[in-house]
């Protein structure tokens, strides 16, 4: 079992495959951390000692919080260091004191309301911890989740008020670990639109570091995925401790460095842009988050990831393989009309694509981003025999057809917003701020809900969809809610999500042969609540390459390759250039590939040439989509990147070998450590590799271009 309670030493472990976390329970009445790491290098010894002027239990006073790895600290109850949870009481004290109550163990988990959460599986096990703060009568129950395949553990908390008076939740954290040590470095993902999950590794240093949104979105600015790593760690040794948090909007999550050398890491809703009061008999659960563990180097850190995601995260697959799309947006952005659409319709098919897409622009009066936000109707100018009869004429060229919305935004130039002003998110007598003229649906107002609802009904009832991209285009300021009375306006925030969550839920069983692509602006809610709806996410607004391999190295540092939305286009190259085109589509072979170029203009032969890139897609397609991946030399520390994906049983290698800026004559050796050493392997032009040799490493020469790439794919004889 993984989960085990012994009483003997009063010790609770939970085993992954690989790894140990423990907690050992004191006098009955403290819960404290023991160690999270390898196995068999279990450290069972309480990391205590007593210090003068720090407060310590009276009664034990060997014990003293400050000094102790805990599993969920109150706030102000003697540890300074940063709280797990901070409520406001009748006194208008925001001390928390926990006591420890009972534990048990159960197979499966629980739901979590209206937030995402991983699914469980045949060994998932739960184990809950109960606490309380005697005081208020508040009780604090904490899940851990054990996920043993890939080397997970999450956790959340629900908190319930069975005291007599109200209760304000000032600080919420999902996790809260101990680490027994502080020589780590931090490795973060920050970035702005078009220029998302840029790598940053750092050594820790005491005190507190962080990463956070405050935008109401988890953000193209910090991504909630880090990692704390040894300093000697690389892609395939040393010691990584990988976090994330399965949530879309505001967070914080918190690395402090004690004067013990532990280091505390916590994720949560934090107390920025939160509170959340609390009636007698209410309760509150906390979005969940998740950790990995490997001793194996941050590579094998992705890799715990990535097999969690896919089998536990993302929704199953409406479709056999992802289709392969034509989004005209960067080639004529809002210009839509029907005849046009029909067009690209026409060239995607004769070129091998599946679906076209249609983008922002045929709806309302929706000609530039100015208007139109929140009138869900299908433009008449624009349609005029409407949208089913469009749909079916692109259907008729043997194509799927995907079409663009989005719902959690409107523009003061609309009729939503000239019959439902305060619809919007907004704060009393405050200026409302624009953001690429738009302001943000008020998500927990159900009204607006049930009006997106029957709107879209309305719109697609008897259109043939196959697939959404939902899309978020710009932050929430200014987070107050009509519907909330004063003593709620903290709420406003995660209600906004919690309802983001219910419609995309709501899409999703109302269409439940639709393919849901999330999008934020580009990248900008990569995160693993939204990938709960859509097993795949608009990486990034830039497609051109040389930013792209970046971008995507840094978004497969935490999330799999299916997740990863990969377009060729036009943009920073002309891919009438042949070269170009191998390059764009090179680097877009990282994920599911796509095209985003004015297809109908293409000429004949860079059409071929897609036509034939499509079809080597096809081939490599599900190793990049459910293989592994190993990424061998990291872009943002070289003018070039290599990595690869190889299937459990190491049968089939798919390498690439990206240069993106010139380095003229440097010769770059790639190996691939994880091949099959006994193994022969055979590449595309029949020429055959001993396993040793592609351990060795392959060589590729550097030349003075900025567009220099090979796919190599290797097959075991
Ligand atoms: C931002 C997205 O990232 C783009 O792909 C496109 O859909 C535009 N929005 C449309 O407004």
């Amino acid at each position: 079992m993984p989960i085990n309670f012994n009483s003997q030493n009063n010790v609770i472990f939970i085993e992954t495959k690989n790894t140990v976390y423990a907690m050992k329970l004191l006098h009955d009445k403290f819960l404290v951390h023991l160690y999270y790491g390898e196995k068999g290098k279990f450290d069972i010894n309480l990391h205590n000692s007593w210090m003068d002027f720090s407060p310590d239990y009276n009664t034990w006073r060997n014990l003293v919080p400050e000094n102790l790895m805990t599993e969920y600290v109150g706030f102000d109850s003697g540890d300074w260091r940063a709280s797990s949870l901070r409520v406001k009481n009748k006194y208008g004290q925001s001390n928390v004191f926990l006591d420890y109550v009972g534990y048990r163990i159960f197979d499966g988990r629980l739901p979590l309301g209206d937030l995402p959460s991983a699914d469980a599986d045949e060994n998932t096990q739960t184990l809950e911890i109960s606490l309380i703060d005697n005081l208020t009568n508040l009780s604090v129950k904490l899940y851990y989740t054990v996920f043993p395949d890939s080397d997970v553990i999450s956790r959340y908390a629900v908190y319930e008020n069975n005291g007599e008076s109200a209760l304000t939740i000032e600080k919420s954290m999902s996790l809260t670990v101990d680490l027994d040590n502080c020589d780590f470095d931090m490795i973060s993902f920050y970035g702005n639109w078009d220029n998302e999950r840029n790598f940053e590794r750092y050594h820790i240093r005491h005190g507190l570091q962080s990463v956070y949104s405050r935008r109401g979105m988890s953000s193209h600015t910090l991504n909630p995925f880090f990692a704390l790593v040894s300093p000697d760690c690389d892609e395939n040794k040393g010691h990584a401790y990988g976090f994330n948090f399965v949530y879309s909007g505001n967070f914080l999550s918190e690395v402090e460095v004690d004067h013990l050398n532990h280091t505390r890491v916590q994720i949560g809703l934090g107390d920025e842009k939160f509170s959340w009061l609390l009636e007698k008999g209410e309760s509150f659960i906390t979005p969940e988050a998740v950790m990995t563990y490997t001793e194996n180097g941050y590579g094998q850190m992705s890799r715990n990831f990535h097999k969690f995601i896919r089998k536990h995260i993302l929704p199953p697959e409406p479709f056999n393989c992802r289709p392969v799309v034509i989004n005209p947006w960067e080639a004529v952005w809002f210009d839509i009309n029907e005849k046009m659409m029909l067009e690209f319709a026409e060239n995607a098919k004769k070129t091998g694509m599946d679906m076209l897409v249609m983008d922002d622009g045929w709806f309302g009066e929706r000609h530039n981003d100015r208007a139109g936000l929140g009138d869900w109707f299908a433009n008449k100018r624009k349609f005029p025999d409407g949208l089913k009869t469009f749909v079916d004429r692109v259907k008729a060229h043997g194509i799927k057809f995907g079409i663009w919305v989005e719902p959690e935004m409107v523009n003061p130039d609309s009729d939503l917003y000239r019959k439902h002003p305060d619809w919007c998110i907004h704060c009393v007598d405050r200026p409302r701020l624009f953001s690429r003229h738009q302001l943000v649906l008020d998500m927990g107002n159900e009204d607006v809900i049930n009006y997106l609802k029957e709107t879209f009904l309305k719109t697609f009832d008897g259109v043939a969809l196959d697939y959404f991209k939902w899309d978020c285009n710009r932050p929430l300021s200014q987070t107050g809610s009509a519907v909330l009375p004063a003593e709620r306006q903290g709420e406003a925030a995660h209600r906004h999500i919690l309802g983001v969550y219910k419609l995309q839920k709501w899409f999703k069983e109302t269409y439940p042969n639709c393919f849901l692509e999330n999008c934020a602006g580009g990248g900008g809610r990569y995160d693993l609540g939204m990938m709960k709806f859509s097993s795949m996410i608009w990486t990034s607004d830039n497609t051109i390459p040389q930013k792209r391999v970046k971008i995507q190295y840094g978004s497969l540092m935490g999330y799999p390759a299916a997740t990863m939305s990969c377009h060729v286009s036009n943009r920073g190259g002309i891919c009438e250039d042949a070269k170009q085109l191998k390059f764009h589509g090179d680097v877009a072979l990282a994920g599911a590939i796509g095209y985003e170029m004015h297809l109908p203009k293409a000429s004949d032969e860079m059409k071929k040439s897609i036509t034939n890139q499509i079809n080597a897609y096809r081939k490599y397609e599900k190793l990049i989509l459910t293989g592994e991946y190993y990424p061998v030399i990291n872009p943002f520390l070289n003018n070039y990147s290599a990595y690869y994906y190889m299937n459990e049983d190491k049968s089939e290698i798919l390498l690439s070998f990206i240069q993106f800026a010139p380095d003229s004559g440097k010769k770059v050796l790639v190996p691939v450590i994880y091949a099959d050493e006994n193994a022969v392997y055979i590449d595309e032009n029949g020429k055959e590799y001993a396993g040793k040799e592609l351990i060795n490493g392959m060589e590729f020469i550097c030349d003075d271009t900025d567009n220099n790439s090979d796919v190599l794919y290797f097959k075991k004889k």
